[in-house]
């Protein structure tokens, strides 16, 4: 069986805080207990990611999401 769990870094550091960090993070959880992508996604904060102004930075896979919302984080983990 095809291990499919998608890894999502959000960055933690003081910058993305500021811009909401903490806020994406609850949103992301909420959206993702829906029944359809349960336990499809691994959300891990990390620490600052050096790209401070387009805070908040998400990454989802290999791809970079910068001043990101839940809702283009969401498009991006169906995409990917
Ligand atoms: S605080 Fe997030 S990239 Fe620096």
């Amino acid at each position: 069986m095809k291990h499919t769990r998608k890894l999502v870094f959000i960055c933690n550091g003081s910058d993305c805080k500021q811009g909401g960090a903490k806020k994406l993070y609850k949103e992301l959880k909420g959206l993702t207990d829906e029944p359809a992508l349960k336990g499809t996604c691994k959300f891990i904060k990390t620490k600052c990611m050096d790209m401070c102004k387009t805070a908040p930075n998400v990454i989802v896979g290999d791809h970079f999401c910068k001043k990101t919302t839940a809702d283009k984080v969401l498009a991006q983990i169906k995409k990917s």
